[in-house]
C-alpha cells in the first residue's frame, strides 16, 4: 500500500462520516417536524384543560426528594427548592411566580390559611401538596410562607419543632427530650428506687402486664414514682418519654 492511496483512503473515511452527520441532521428535522405537526398538542398554546396540565406535570413533583432533614422537620425553602420550584420558579402553568410581589399580590391578599389550605388540598392546575404526597402539612405550610414572603406576604412558618403549632412530633425525638428533661433525674440514676433506663433486670416484671400497662400506672403514679413523674405535658408525650425508656430497658 503507498502511502497517497492510504490517505486517500483516509479522505473517503471522511467524506463518509460528513454525509452521514448531514443524512442524520436532515433525517431529525424530518422526525422533529413530523412529531410537531402530527401529535394534535401544541405547547405553545393554552387551550389545554387544567386538568391536563396538571396530569401533564404533576410527575415533575413525584421524583423529588426533599433534602434537609427527616420527613416533617424540613423548612420552607428546603421544600421549596425540592418541589414548588418546579411550576413556581418559573411561572409555570401559570402559578405564581416566585418572588413575582404583582403576581403573589393578590393571592397574598386571600390570607395565609386560605392559600396553605389550596395548597395541601389543590387547586385548579396546583396538585395538592405540589404533587408529593409525603409532604406533611406544616412543610406544606411552611414553604407557602417562604414563596408567599418572598412576594411581599409577612407569613409566620409553622416552628420546624411542630409541637406550638400542632404539627406532626417524631415521638422518638420528643420522647427523648422529654425523658433528658424530667424522667432521667430518677430514672437515670435509680434514686428512690426508680428503674434504671437499660436495667432489664429491674424493667421485666415491671412489664410482665405490657408496656401499655405500665405507663397506666406511671400515669397516675407510684409510690415515689409522682403522676407523670411530675411532667406537666400531655399523657400522648408522657407516653413517648416512657416509651423511649421502655425500648431500651427489655
Ligand atoms: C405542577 C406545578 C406546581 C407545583 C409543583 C406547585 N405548584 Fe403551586 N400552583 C401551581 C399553579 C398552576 C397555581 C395557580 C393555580 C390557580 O390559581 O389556578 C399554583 C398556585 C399556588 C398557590 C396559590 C393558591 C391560591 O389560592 O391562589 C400556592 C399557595 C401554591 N401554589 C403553593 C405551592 C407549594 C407550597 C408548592 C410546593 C409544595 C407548590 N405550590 C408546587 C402549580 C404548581
Ligand atoms: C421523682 C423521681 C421520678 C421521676 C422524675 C420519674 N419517675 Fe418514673 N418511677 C419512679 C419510681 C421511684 C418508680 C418505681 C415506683 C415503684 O415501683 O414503687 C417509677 C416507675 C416508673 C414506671 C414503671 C411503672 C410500673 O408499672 O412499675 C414508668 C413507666 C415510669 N416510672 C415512667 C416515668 C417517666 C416516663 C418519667 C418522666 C416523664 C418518670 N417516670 C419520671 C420515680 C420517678
Amino acid at each position: 500500500m503507498s502511502g497517497s492511496s492510504a490517505s486517500s483512503a483516509a479522505k473517503n473515511v471522511v467524506i463518509l462520516i460528513l454525509v452521514s452527520i448531514v443524512a442524520l441532521v436532515a433525517f431529525g428535522v424530518l422526525v422533529a417536524k413530523l412529531a410537531s405537526s402530527g401529535s394534535g398538542v401544541d405547547l405553545g398554546k393554552t387551550t389545554m384543560t387544567e386538568e391536563a396540565v396538571a396530569a401533564r406535570i404533576q410527575p415533575v413533583g413525584k421524583v423529588k426528594i426533599v433534602e434537609g432533614g427527616p420527613p416533617g422537620s424540613r423548612n420552607g425553602k428546603a421544600v421549596y427548592e425540592a418541589i414548588c420550584i418546579s411550576c413556581h420558579g418559573t411561572g409555570m402553568a401559570g402559578s405564581p411566580k416566585f418572588g413575582d410581589a404583582s403576581a403573589w399580590g393578590p393571592r397574598i391578599a386571600k390570607g395565609y390559611e386560605t392559600l396553605w389550605g389550596h395548597a395541601i388540598k389543590g387547586f385548579n392546575a396546583m396538585p395538592a401538596k405540589g404533587g408529593d404526597p409525603e409532604l406533611t402539612d406544616d412543610e406544606v405550610k411552611r414553604a407557602v410562607a417562604f414563596m408567599a414572603n418572598a412576594g411581599g406576604a409577612k407569613f409566620e412558618e409553622p416552628k420546624v419543632a411542630g409541637a406550638a403549632a400542632g404539627g406532626a412530633v417524631d415521638p422518638a425525638t420528643k420522647g427523648k427530650e422529654i425523658w433528658e428533661g424530667t424522667c432521667q433525674a430518677c430514672h437515670g440514676t435509680g434514686a428512690a428506687g426508680a428503674p434504671k433506663l437499660g436495667d432489664k433486670a429491674a424493667w421485666a416484671p415491671r412489664l410482665k402486664g405490657g408496656a401499655d400497662a405500665a405507663i397506666a400506672i406511671a400515669i397516675k403514679g407510684l409510690n415515689a414514682m409522682p403522676p407523670k413523674g411530675g411532667y406537666a405535658g400531655s399523657d400522648e408525650e408522657f407516653k413517648a418519654a416512657a416509651l423511649y425508656m421502655i425500648n431500651q430497658s427489655k
